[in-house]
């Protein structure tokens, strides 16, 4: 497994990738921030059966963090994410500079109006752009045949997908931005590095945040007023033990638009919510898919 730093050398090892005299090969890139958790290595393991090679892109990027969101703390690992993909079989890890990545002058931003907005964009604003920025970059520098992202983060793969459309980064005939389904701990909380800043007793409190969302979808599903499901689940996440919630909403899974009833489009339920000083985040679809 090569660990690059730089363009021009990742562009050479890509393109060695592609080529073999039985014909060019697939490449599948896992965009990351390091750090990486089991939910990581699952988007590895799945991208190993999408396509020959796996390059992954562990790059802190500090475009999408904002001014009260401290970027210098964002753990960096990189040896030992290294050693974790190495197990897994990754072919390339791209691991640029700052400097690499936005060299001297950058001017450029790229913003995906309408799927940015509200949710996640609303108490992060730019934020979106960071990601669909760098995101953008990782395209043209990587050229890959799939890119893959995890669902839990489903705003992100909303703007993602938009962008990858809009742009023309991959190719018209096949959705090349895949989704790939959260990975849970056994209790149900979906696995993120936040986690780890819980609290052993925030830890079992925020199980309430899974179960709230399926009693809301049960509801939902069942053809109760949404408005009705949505405030039962604020009402049950503060009885439970989070101090706050920052949005519960019911959008359509593509466009992100708001409903406030239930259609037969598919459809999420997606929830921001605090425990002390930790926001969790976790969305899931509202019909079977
Ligand atoms: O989800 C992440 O880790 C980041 O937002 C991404 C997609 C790697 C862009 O920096």
């Amino acid at each position: 497994m090569q660990t690059l730093h730089s363009l021009d050398p990742l562009r050479r090892a890509v393109a060695a990738l592609r080529q073999s005299p039985d014909g060019p090969k697939t490449v599948a890139l896992v965009p990351t921030m390091g750090a990486l958790h089991e939910g990581h290595l699952t988007l590895v393991r799945e991208a190993r059966k999408q396509a020959d090679h796996v390059v992954v892109s562990i790059f802190v990027n500090p475009l999408q963090f904002g001014a009260n969101e401290d970027l210098d703390k964002y753990p960096r690992q990189l040896e030992r994410d290294c050693a974790l993909l190495e197990a897994e079989g990754v072919d390339l890890v791209w691991a640029p500079t700052v400097e690499a990545m936005y060299p001297q002058g950058f001017a450029t931003n790229i913003s995906v109006t309408g799927v940015s907005d509200g949710l996640c964009g609303a108490s992060r604003p730019g934020h979106f752009d960071g990601v669909a920025t760098v995101v953008c970059k990782l395209f043209h520098q990587v050229l890959p045949d799939v890119a893959l992202f995890g669902e839990k983060d489903w705003q992100q793969l909303a703007v993602i997908r938009r962008m990858a459309r809009d742009l023309d980064l991959t190719s018209p005939h096949a959705d090349a931005v895949l989704g790939v389904a959260t990975v849970r701990e056994e209790d149900g909380l979906a696995m993120s590095s936040r986690n780890a800043y819980l609290t052993a007793e925030q830890r079992l409190q925020a199980v309430t945040l899974p179960m709230a969302m399926k009693v809301a979808i049960a509801g939902i599903r069942n053809g109760d007023p949404v408005a009705a499901c949505i405030g039962h689940l604020k009402d049950a996440l503060l009885a439970g033990g989070f101090s706050s919630v920052d949005y519960a909403e019911l959008r359509d899974a593509d466009s992100l638009a708001p409903l406030d009833s239930r259609g037969t489009a598919p459809m999420r339920l997606l929830v921001a919510a605090r425990i002390g000083t930790t926001r969790l985040i976790d969305n899931m679809a509202v019909l079977p898919e």
